[in-house]
Parts: C-alpha cells; structure tokens; sequence
C-alpha cells in the first residue's frame, strides 16, 4: 500500500460527501492487508481525525471474560482518545445494548441513557455500531462493535450512523 505521507483532510460540512470520501480513504488504507489489529487501529485514527468534534473513537472486541472462560464480553480494542475501561458485559451500557441488540445505538444524550458507561467526562452524545460479518466463513458473527463519543450534545444523526455503517462494513471485508 502505498502510505499517504499526512493524514487527508475532510469536509464534513456536506455530510453524504464527506463519508463517501472516508470511505474511499479507509478502502485504500486497508487495501492489501488483511491483519485485524493494524486495521483496526488505522480505522479508529483515521476516522478520529477525519470526523468533527469527536473526543473517543475506537472498538470494543468480544471476549472471554477474565473470571468465566464461558462467558463472553466485551473488551477494549484499538481506540484513540483518553484511556478507557477495559470491559464491558454485554447488554451493559451503551456498547453492551449494541452488542445485544445487534442494532446501532445512537444516543443523543447520553446523561440520559439508562446504564452509559462514563469513561470520559466529556462525553454528552455516542453512537455504536456493531461488526457483525454479512459474508464469508464467519457470515452472522458479532466481533464487536465500534464506539464514538462526542462532547456536542445530538452530535450524530442517521446520515452518520448510514456513513459508519457503511465504513465498518469495508473494515470488515478487508480483514476476512
Ligand atoms: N460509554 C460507553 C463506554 C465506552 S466509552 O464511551 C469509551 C458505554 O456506555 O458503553
């Protein structure tokens, strides 16, 4: 892959443009390798530098839990932003509701979901979506999911949960 030398820049300020863009970028930067950890964190800072007014972007894996080799949840993955908390049981906050649920949470506030996981303060509005692989071997499995949180209160609307859908759905291809 030939690497760009700095990070490309978005604008945002026509959403649908702005994603079709990121999701070009992300084809290329994941083109040629398929090693899940390297996609992972070059997916996370390419979208944390490309999206406005985020302050968390990153993923949660499923796993098995530290005290019960049976049980599964959800552990931190790749991400940029300050420190997080490691894990999180599944159907637990907002990322634990996506992975349940296996539908994309989107939380305009989320002073006012019931059970959100605060790991940083600053955080008023989230969006997860769950990375659930729609073909190959693994067809229908849940891996994890992808969280985002902003500082702007209603930061993230339907065109960003589509943009993101469609984002995670590339990830996913190019690491099977
Ligand atoms: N707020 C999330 C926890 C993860 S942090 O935001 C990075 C939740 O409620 O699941």
């Amino acid at each position: 892959m030939a690497h760009e030398p700095t990070h490309p820049s978005f604008d945002f300020t026509d959403k649908a443009r702005g994603y079709s863009e990121l999701a070009q970028s992300l084809e290329s930067l994941l083109a040629g390798e398929r090693n899940w950890v390297a996609n992972l964190a070059n997916t996370a800072a390419l979208i944390y530098h490309a999206l406005p007014d985020l302050n968390w972007a990153g993923f949660y894996l499923i796993g098995t839990s530290a005290t019960d080799a049976a049980t599964k949840e959800l552990i931190l993955g790749p991400f940029q932003g300050k420190t997080a908390c490691v894990r999180i049981a599944i159907g637990k906050g907002v990322c634990g509701t996506a992975a349940l649920t296996r539908e994309t949470q989107l939380v305009a506030d989320v002073h006012a979901f019931p059970g959100h996981i605060a790991c940083d303060s600053a955080s008023n509005s989230e969006i997860v979506i769950p990375l659930i692989h729609d073909s190959g071997p693994r067809r229908g499995e849940l891996v994890g999911v992808l969280d985002l949180d902003s500082p702007r209160l209603g930061r993230f609307d339907e065109e960003d949960q589509k943009g993101l859908e469609r984002l995670v759905a590339i990830l996913l291809a190019a690491s099977h």
